[in-house]
């Protein structure tokens, strides 16, 4: 009975068809010719030769053949969602950035949450950092905080970035292991990055295995500014906080959930909103000014670095609420770009380098990823609370065919738009001198002390989690050499932590602890811990 009701005629071969009622929806091809027949192709003689002339499945075939686009370089595996920001604090004197001018103020927003070494195709409970990026449609155009769910990173230079995500990615020649830490060359280049102990620490804490998106903090990283109407500038870090609190799961029940159910961060987010639970953060800032900045040793600059909460409470200043799934994941999740540079008045950079490098590298990748430079033009990328009007034109997939011989300025046909020198983007007058060299500053050069301030910070338990995490992963890397480095770097986070990962490792001895600066321009002589021979 059940195929009674789904079909309407069976062809010479036993294949079903499913034909338009009278008035119904045609299936056409992509220049809109009904077809008569999806089940067989064009063919001579039965089964005979299929025809080169069979316009309608070569163009089925050849549309299928392209559904795939490049996967994103790292955060490959992500889910996204609508919803809104809501302004509960209004910052007028601080900034000009629209979402913040008054209270009760409604910004749209879009989020995408990501793994970040996985692929696509990967499990969503991997130890992992996750991306947490929003995308907010202001009046003033699209601003991004393009962020994650820990609040510091493992570099402070984005030239060491491609080095990174080599390491942390499947080794070139056998595309394994696929998870992020259970690795040698990831931790060869740990081992060898002393900047990255800080967040290798909280990579290996219970934050790293959230037990939902929703559960989750986000952080922008970066030390940011914000610039009010007067041109006056505020330094600001960005945090997300979730109204469900923070929530990770154990290490067994990751392991067990990725096998179980290699989806469930997205299931349940997807359940979530669907069912009309609609998941919530509040948006924190800090906020500083220079003076403030000059009080600490370290540098607020450095991406390695967090500004102690006691020091520097987390004001609330908005809400965001996820309220409404994707109609179309490709379309939305899979296309949506979001990018550092996306800034918008009211919102500026600040000399952190890592920051200055992730400013050209969105764009850059974007660019190949979306098929061109106009990728903007796409529903979930363009601004919608704004007109945008320029003299940007042409370029694959271009959509728009503005009319009219005016695609220059300045122009004397008094048509066009014009920049507009009080409500443009002005950027901060940051005054800037110095030698141009391949210099990190000496503010840069302390791993260790945050890294400490995180690990005694954490529970009895949590700690006992990151003591097994390292075992564990590290119990993976086949190298001696490897781990003997690890925990020479572990001594000078904790004494405890080194030697109980050197005993359950099985060392012999415990090494030297690292040198614990690294080694500046001034200082190039090769420490011992540090020194490796090149083949
Ligand atoms: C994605 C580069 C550091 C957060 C990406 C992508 C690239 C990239 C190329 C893929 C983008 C796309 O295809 O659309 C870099 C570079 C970095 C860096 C060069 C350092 C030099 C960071 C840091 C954070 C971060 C420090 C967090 C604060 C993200 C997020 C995504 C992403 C959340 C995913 C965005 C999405 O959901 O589409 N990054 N990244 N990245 N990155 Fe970074």
């Amino acid at each position: 009975a059940d195929f009674d009701a789904l079909i309407s005629a069976t062809g010479s071969g036993g294949e079903l068809h499913q034909h338009a009622a009278e008035g119904g929806r045609r299936l056409t091809t992509a220049q809109g010719v009904v077809i008569a027949d999806n089940q067989n192709s064009l063919r001579v003689g039965a089964p005979g030769p299929t025809l080169m002339e069979d316009f309608i499945l070569r163009e089925k075939i050849f549309h299928f053949d392209h559904e795939r686009i490049p996967e994103r370089v790292v955060h490959a595996r992500g889910y996204g969602a609508h919803g809104t920001f809501t302004c509960t604090r209004a910052l007028p004197d601080v900034t000009r950035a629209a979402p913040f001018d008054t209270e009760g103020k409604e910004t749209e927003v879009f989020v995408r949450f990501s793994n970040v070494a996985g692929n696509k195709g990967s499990v969503d409970l991997a130890r992992d950092l996750r991306g947490f990026a929003v995308k907010f449609y202001t009046e003033d155009g699209n601003w991004d905080i393009v962020g994650n769910n820990i609040p510091v990173f493992f570099i402070q230079d984005p030239i060491k970035f491609p080095d990174l995500v080599h390491a942390i990615k499947p080794a070139p020649d056998r595309d394994f292991p696929q998870a992020q830490s259970a690795h040698d060359n990831f931790w060869d280049f740990i081992s060898l990055t002393p900047e990255a102990m800080h967040t290798v620490l909280w990579q290996m804490s219970d934050r790293a295995i959230p037990r939902s998106f929703t559960t989750m903090e986000g952080f922008g990283v970066h030390t940011f500014r914000f610039v009010n109407d007067a041109g006056a500038s505020t330094f600001v870090k960005f945090f997300w906080k979730p109204r469900m609190g923070l929530q990770s799961v154990l290490w067994d029940e990751a392991v067990k959930t990725n096998g179980a159910d290699p989806d469930r961060h997205r299931r349940d987010l997807w359940d979530a909103i669907d069912r009309g639970d609609f998941p919530e953060w509040d948006l924190g800032v800090q906020m500083f000014d220079q003076s403030f900045a000059d009080s600490f040793a370290f540098d607020v600059l450095d991406p390695t670095k967090l500004i102690p909460e006691e020091d520097c409470p987390v004001e609330i200043i908005g809400t965001l609420r996820l309220d409404r799934n994707v109609d179309n994941f490709f379309a939305e999740t899979e296309q949506v770009a979001f990018c550092t540079a996306n800034v918008i008045p009211g919102v500026d950079f600040t000399n952190d380098p890592l920051l200055q490098g992730r400013n050209f590298s969105y764009l850059d990748t974007q660019l190949k990823r979306l098929g061109g430079p106009n990728f903007t033009k796409l529903p979930v990328n363009a601004p919608k609370g704004c007109p945008v009007s320029n003299y940007q034109q042409d370029g694959h997939m271009q959509t728009d065919a503005r009319k009219g011989r005016v695609n220059y300025e300045p122009n004397g046909w008094g048509e066009g738009p014009r920049a507009h020198p009080l409500e443009g983007y002005v950027s901060y007058k940051d005054p800037v001198s110095g030698d141009k060299a391949r210099l990190r500053p000496a503010s840069f050069a302390d791993h260790y002390s945050q890294a400490r301030q995180f690990y005694i910070s954490q529970t009895s338990s949590e700690q006992d989690h990151i003591l097994a995490a390292f075992v564990f992963e590290l119990s993976k890397c086949k190298e001696a050499a490897i781990r003997e480095r690890m925990v020479a770097h572990l001594l000078n986070v904790d004494a405890a932590l080194a030697q109980n990962v050197a005993d359950r490792l099985g060392l012999p001895d415990l090494p030297q602890p690292a040198p614990a600066a690294r080694p500046t321009r001034t200082d190039l002589a090769p420490s011992p811990a540090l020194s490796i021979q090149n083949p």
